[in-house]
């Protein structure tokens, strides 16, 4: 019979597609490896398989243990599927920014997910890296994968992927390019494929534009899974052991807005559903096609579905809110408002750690109008140039409501302003159509909402400015 004896059996051998490109003959043929075929549904499933044999062998994880690992999703899967084919209980950290759809699949799995909340330094004890080793060291027979610093993780993708696609290419392959997230599929698929080829593979990376691999500032991006993100007030930034910068020759920048439309036209244009990082991965490679010339082979990873994320970049109204979609051209929108109000230079920003008596100071000089100021979590440098993105924002003042704060005693002028934020700011996407916009602030009675465009926040908005940019356009 044709069949395999375990689900074990089914990682990896991933098969190679070669992907359309402009069609003109002048860039690199690029194939993608579509890591999403594998059993589990991600490239992580090859770390899953290997991490636990290898813990097995050095007597690390014993029959009856509980493996236990902090991940964005995929590692947890691989390592649940592994654990279910031999017993074995699993723990799962993660935060609380994962898709839904990914900690379904968790718990589907058999694994015990704790989701721990997002944005927190690195020190903390909710952070997910600590909560994961905190929890392998309390269960009895409990072991901590940890694949960001588990050698097991590159040696996968060295045993696997690198000799996969050395065999799939005939030897042809000329440039590899993979995402970063623990650097482990980079790592070990760039090593093997550069020492099996004599040095001449080159090895790119793929990064979320903000993130610390390619020489962002490390605020948060919206590509789950990939790159490196920092919180401001993590004191070490340790990089993961699992990346091996040696390996790498270059590491390409790639904005989210470029990573969620390539991923949306592979769906549409090329029957390829894939997840985020693939999109940043497929925006690389086009670029280095581009540059390599008609006779180079570009190799670029996919490391899983379009699927885990349906509720998220296949969901025109999340790209819309966030405002990454431009919405209709045709009518009004939120953005055709800001540019009639000339609002999109100052909208202005508090730190929380400001003083009561400074903000107050701030808002009568910033603040036309008693307009509120937003404040970004955290102490987080905000400028023109580096505008809060959503995740960040943690609330807003206003003049008149901190003054009677202050008048009544409920602060005083020198606690940190951050501890006296009003309710939250309503949010629209930059493409949302201005009459919808209207009808929400009107409807719940609000002045003021926070324009969104790429996920930053880039202005300040009310009724008024809504109302006047929809009349102006009216046909008359
Ligand atoms: C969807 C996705 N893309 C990219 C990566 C990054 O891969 P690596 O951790 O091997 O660098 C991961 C890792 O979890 C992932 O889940």
């Amino acid at each position: 019979m044709d069949a395999h004896d375990s689900v074990t059996e089914l990682i990896g051998n991933t098969p190679l597609l070669r992907l359309r490109t402009s069609g003109e003959g002048r860039e690199a043929a690029v194939y993608g490896k579509l890591e999403y075929l594998s059993v589990g549904g991600s490239v992580k499933d090859r770390i899953g398989l290997r991490m636990i044999e290898q813990a097995e062998r050095e007597g690390l994880l014993k029959p009856g243990g509980t493996v236990v690992e902090a991940s964005s999703g995929n590692t947890g899967v691989g390592l649940a599927l592994v654990a279910a084919t031999k017993g074995y209980r699993i723990v799962t950290v993660l935060s609380d920014r994962t898709s839904s759809e990914k900690v379904a699949a968790l718990r589907a799995f058999g694994a015990e997910v704790v989701l721990k909340p997002a944005g927190v330094p690195r020190h903390h004890p909710e952070h997910p890296l600590g909560t994961a080793a905190r929890i392998a060291g309390e269960i009895p027979g409990g072991w901590l994968a940890g694949q960001y610093d588990n050698p097991a993780n590159p040696e996968a993708h060295y045993l696997t992927t690198g000799p996969e696609i050395w065999r799939q290419t005939g030897g042809r392959i000329t440039h590899l390019v993979s995402c970063i997230g623990t650097g482990g599929t980079i790592s070990g698929t760039g090593r093997y494929l550069k020492e099996v080829s004599g040095g001449a593979v080159r090895v790119i990376g793929a990064d979320p534009a903000s993130s610390v691999y390619s020489g962002g500032d490390g605020r948060p991006y919206f590509v789950e899974a990939a790159g490196h993100w920092r919180h401001p007030e993590t004191v070490e930034d340790l990089w993961p052991q699992s990346y091996h910068q040696d390996v790498v020759d270059r590491v390409v920048p790639v904005a989210d807005r470029d990573s969620l439309l390539t991923i949306r036209r592979l769906a549409r244009e090329q029957g390829l559903l894939v997840g985020g990082s693939s999109g940043t991965a497929v925006a690389a490679a086009r670029q280095v096609a581009a540059e390599a010339g008609p006779e180079a082979v570009v190799v670029v990873i996919l490391p899983d579905s379009g699927r885990q994320y349906l509720t998220k970049y296949f969901d025109d109204g999340w790209l819309l809110r966030l405002g990454f979609l431009d919405g209709d051209a045709a009518g009004v929108r939120v953005d055709d408002a800001v540019a009639a109000a000339a609002r999109e230079q100052p909208l202005p920003y508090l730190n929380g750690r400001t003083t009561v008596a400074d903000a107050l100071a701030a808002l009568r000089e910033r603040c036309a109008g008693g307009a509120p100021a937003v404040l970004p979590a955290g102490p987080c440098p905000v400028g023109p140039r580096r505008r809060p993105t959503a995740p960040e924002l943690a609330g807003s003042v206003a003049l008149d409501e901190l003054t009677a704060a202050v008048e009544s005693g409920r602060a005083a002028p020198g606690d940190p302003v951050g501890d006296h934020l009003a309710a939250p700011l309503p949010r629209f996407g930059s493409g949302e159509p201005a009459e919808a916009a209207l009808a929400e602030l009107t409807g719940r009675g609000l002045d003021t909402a926070v324009v969104l465009h790429d996920g930053h926040a880039i202005a300040l908005i009310g009724p008024a400015d809504l109302r006047g940019c929809l009349a102006a356009e009216r046909p008359q």
